[in-house]
C-alpha cells in the first residue's frame, strides 16, 4: 500500500498506576489508518483495544499516560498534547467516539434533543434554533422515526438500540473525519445489531468517514472490515485485509480467537475456548506474551519477544513461526476448515 495513513500511532506506550505499583497496559503498538476504510481491532477483554483508541482522543483515564511512541495525525503528534484546549481541537470534531454503553454517554436527566443540540453548540460553533434544528436532522438520519416528538423525550423512553442511535448521532453530528466505534453493539440483541452495524455503514458513506470498529467478536468482523487488526496483551500481533485474517491467518492468537467461532461449531457441542489467561501486565513479559498459552509454542517463542514477518505487502504478522529458520508450523485443521466453508459461503 503505497497511499499515506491518515492517522498512524507508532510504538505508542501506555501505563497506568493503580495502589502504587504500574500497569504497562500498551506496549508499543503501532497502527496506520487509511482514508475510508473500516478497519476493526479484535481481541479479547481487557488486550488494550479501548486504551489503546481512547489514547487517539486523549480520553485516557487520570491515573494512566502515553510514556512512549507518537500518534500522527495532520503533521502534528497529538500523543503530545497536553492540555484539554488542545484535545478539544479533535475530539467530538475530528475523532469521535460510540461507546458500549449507551447510557454512560447519555445524560439520564436531559432531553435527548437538548443532548444532541448541546454537543453541536459545543463542537460546531452554531446555536439556538438553528443548532436545534440540526439534532432534530440528525435524528431522522440515524432512524428515529418522529424525531421532532421524540426530541422532547428522556434516555429511559428510549429503546437500547434506540439510545445507541442517539448516541451515533451526536458522535456523527460534527461529521467527523474519524468515528471509533468501541464495541457499540455488545450490549443489544443479535437483530438489533445487525441494524446499528447498517447505520454505521451508511452514515461512513454519505459522510465519508474512516471508521474504527472494536469489537471482542470476530463473527461480525467478516460483515463490517476492510483491515482487521488482531490485538493481544496490550499489542497488535497481527494485520492484514479481512481476506487475509479470515484465510491465511498466521498468529497462533488469531488461529485461537478463529477456531472459537461459531460457524465452526458443531450443532450441539460447545465452542473451543482458549485455554488460560492473559500475563499480567503489572509484571514484565518475556517472548511472546502468547507462549504460555500456546501448545505449539517454539522454544524462542519464551525468551524473545517475535519482530513482525512480512506475509504480503498487506499482512504481517508478530510471530516466531514465520522466520525462515523456525521449523515448518501446520495451520490448525480448524483454520483449513474455516477457509473451505467460508469460501463456499461467498
Ligand atoms: N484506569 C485504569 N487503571 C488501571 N488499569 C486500567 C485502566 N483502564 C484500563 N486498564 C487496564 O488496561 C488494560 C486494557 O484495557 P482495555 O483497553 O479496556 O481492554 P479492552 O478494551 O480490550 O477490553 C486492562 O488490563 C485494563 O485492566
Ligand atoms: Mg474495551
Amino acid at each position: 500500500m503505497t497511499r499515506e495513513p491518515i492517522l498512524s500511532a507508532k510504538d505508542i506506550e501506555i501505563e497506568f498506576t493503580l495502589r502504587g505499583k504500574v500497569l504497562k497496559a500498551i506496549r508499543r503498538c503501532s497502527i496506520d489508518l487509511y482514508e475510508g476504510e473500516t478497519l476493526a481491532i479484535v481481541g479479547e477483554s481487557g488486550s488494550g483495544k479501548s486504551v489503546f483508541t481512547k489514547s487517539f482522543m486523549g480520553m485516557l483515564d487520570a491515573n494512566g499516560r502515553i510514556t512512549g511512541g507518537s500518534i500522527m495525525y495532520e503533521g502534528v503528534d497529538i500523543s503530545k498534547y497536553k492540555t484539554e484546549k488542545e484535545w478539544l481541537g479533535i475530539r467530538g470534531k475530528k475523532i469521535s467516539m460510540v461507546m458500549q454503553d449507551p447510557m454512560t454517554s447519555l445524560n439520564p436527566l436531559k432531553k435527548i434533543g437538548k443532548q444532541i443540540q448541546e454537543s453541536i453548540e459545543l463542537n460546531q460553533g452554531i446555536h439556538g434554533e438553528e443548532a436545534k434544528r440540526l439534532a432534530i436532522d440528525m435524528m431522522g438520519r440515524v432512524g428515529i422515526i418522529d424525531p421532532e416528538r421524540r426530541a422532547n423525550q428522556y434516555p429511559h423512553e428510549f429503546s437500547g438500540g434506540m439510545r445507541q442511535r442517539v448516541v451515533i448521532a451526536i458522535a456523527c453530528a460534527c461529521k467527523p473525519h474519524i468515528l471509533i466505534c468501541d464495541e457499540p453493539t455488545t450490549a443489544l440483541d443479535v437483530t438489533i445489531q445487525a441494524q446499528i452495524l447498517d447505520l454505521i455503514r451508511g452514515l461512513q458513506r454519505d459522510l465519508k468517514m474512516t471508521v474504527i470498529y472494536i469489537t471482542h467478536d470476530l463473527g461480525v468482523v467478516a460483515n463490517v472490515a476492510d483491515r482487521v487488526a488482531v490485538m493481544y496483551a496490550g499489542q497488535i500481533v497481527e494485520y492484514g485485509t479481512a481476506e487475509e485474517i479470515f484465510y491465511y491467518p498466521w498468529h497462533p492468537y488469531t488461529w485461537a480467537l478463529l477456531s472459537a467461532l461459531p460457524q465452526l461449531g458443531v450443532k450441539g457441542q460447545p465452542l473451543p475456548t482458549i485455554d488460560g489467561t492473559p500475563p499480567n501486565l503489572f509484571n514484565e513479559v518475556k517472548g511472546d506474551a502468547f507462549a504460555p498459552r500456546n501448545k505449539q509454542a517454539l522454544a524462542i517463542d519464551f525468551e524473545e519477544e517475535p519482530p513482525f514477518f512480512r506475509v504480503s505487502d498487506t499482512h504481517q504478522a508478530k510471530t516466531w513461526y514465520l522466520d525462515p529458520r523456525a521449523p515448518k508450523v501446520e495451520h490448525p485443521a480448524a483454520i483449513l476448515q474455516l477457509r473451505e466453508k467460508m469460501k463456499k459461503g461467498r
